[in-house]
């Protein structure tokens, strides 16, 4: 099994070009089902996409990748196709879920795995069924699969999600896209990603509409034969770039963003401390010599994001004092810290807030992570830390961060896959 080896301490300085979104393309593709022909551009090239393809194919999709240009073409002339999605590709990305709405509002049955749990939570589709059910669904459960059936087609209604969830919202989303009449969607997830998902099915000839936290879904008849649509950045890629800057810095300047979608994560950055400074389509970071302390929880968009909370934790055992990150989202999101705490950082975890105490002096160990996010806070660590780290069981990295190596190494990094 592949291993990362970084030697710390080296000073970074340059440029990188955030790829485009994970979490916006998957369910983009999942949304590609609903059309004929679709184009897709600044897709990253992480394992969790190509999970998603090879289940698109599965479904019988045509699936086309351009690898030297991060494009992908999916084509579906079909009017059968095969409705379900198995356990063999659901199990290793919970995401693969988020074909039941799709697959079940055009060909009014689904049968999709049950994703089941992860690292990071128990992650039920409670929230996902019971939007489903809403628009008329008729759900069974039987052998670790949804049984989802809608004879007569879906139909629209208004529909308030008891708490807030990305997924369940995306695959509402798709399911009442072809719903009769008009879907009224309250306290919904707002994340840039699920913008980005409605930007792509209102080109698809969609007449989908957010005010705040409320998303109305009108059914549509005609449907574009042909579309284009270039993929969202990376946000969470773009913080993780940011950390590393003000970490282990020089100059590092991050290109192709949105500054105002990362305004959250530029004021806590801020609060910290940092030295920011924000261009059209970059922002740029320094290491600072003191960093202050800070109190943050992670929240849904606009708050701060989870799928930062362990990079910002890194951050953290740098600056003076103690600082508290209350984790909101998930129930089991502290599994880097004991391998921050090898590598020197003192953290104490009561409930779900994490106490961490700095600055302290990071030194390398062999680490190992459990989940995407984890695995790259332990990167970010060993940027600052004194020897060398060698990063353990790296697929988790692979999931969700393109060329990660390359990208710090063009930055002076020294950082080596063996
Ligand atoms: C998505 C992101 C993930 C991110 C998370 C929160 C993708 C592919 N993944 O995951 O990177 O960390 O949003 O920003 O976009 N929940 C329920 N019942 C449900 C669904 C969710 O109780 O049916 C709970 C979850 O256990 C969790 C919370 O709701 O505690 C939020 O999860 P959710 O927003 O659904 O996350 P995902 O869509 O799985």
């Amino acid at each position: 099994m592949q291993k990362l080896l970084i030697k710390g301490k080296r000073k970074l300085s340059g440029k990188i070009s955030i790829s485009g979104s994970k979490n916006a393309t998957l369910p983009i593709l999942a949304a590609s089902i609903l059309a004929e022909q679709v184009k897709l551009s600044n897709v990253p090239l992480v394992k969790d996409i190509f999970t998603m393809t090879d289940l698109l194919k599965f479904i019988g999709l045509k699936v086309k990748v351009e690898k030297k240009k991060n494009l992908i073409e999916l084509t579906n002339y079909k009017k059968k196709i095969n409705t379900l999605a198995p356990y063999k590709l659901v199990k290793t990305m919970r995401a693969g879920v988020l074909v039941l709405g799709s697959i079940l509002t055009k060909y009014k049955k689904a049968k999709v795995s049950l994703p089941g749990g992860c690292a990071i939570g128990t992650r039920p589709v409670d929230l996902h069924l019971f939007a489903l059910k809403k628009l008329g669904a008729k759900i069974k459960i039987k052998d670790g699969y949804i049984l989802a059936d809608a004879k007569k087609g879906l139909k629209g209604t208004k529909i308030r999600f008891p708490s807030i969830s990305v997924g369940a919202t995306e695959n509402a989303i798709l399911a009442a896209f072809n719903a009769k009449g008009e879907t009224i969607l309250s306290n919904c997830a707002i994340e840039p990603e699920i913008q980005d998902l409605i930007t792509f099915l209102n080109k698809l000839g969609g007449k989908i509409k957010i005010f705040g936290r409320k998303i109305i879904i009108k059914r549509q008849r005609f449907l574009r034969k042909n579309i284009n649509h270039r993929i969202i950045f990376d946000r969470i890629e773009a913080g993780t770039y940011l950390v590393a800057g003000i970490l282990a810095g020089g100059k590092i300047k991050i290109n192709d963003v949105k500054p105002r979608i990362l305004k959250c994560e530029i004021d806590i950055l801020k609060k910290m401390g940092a030295k920011i400074k924000i261009g059209k389509s970059s922002i740029e970071v320094k290491k600072n010599k003191v960093l202050k302390k800070l109190n943050i929880s992670t929240k849904p968009y606009p708050g701060f994001p989870t799928d930062l909370q362990a990079q910002l934790m890194v951050l953290m055992t740098q600056a003076e004092g103690l600082s508290k990150i209350k984790e909101n989202i998930f129930e089991n999101r502290f599994m880097h810290v004991p391998e921050l705490k090898r590598m020197g950082a003192k953290i104490e975890i009561k409930n779900k807030t994490a106490f961490i105490f700095g600055p302290t002096k990071l030194t390398g160990a062999e680490v190992m992570a459990t989940d995407l996010r984890a695995s790259v806070s332990l990167v970010l660590a060993g940027l600052v830390a004194e020897n060398r780290t060698i990063l353990n069981r790296i697929y988790h990295l692979d999931r969700g961060y393109e060329s990660l190596e390359n990208k710090l190494k063009n930055c002076k990094a020294k950082i080596k896959r063996y």
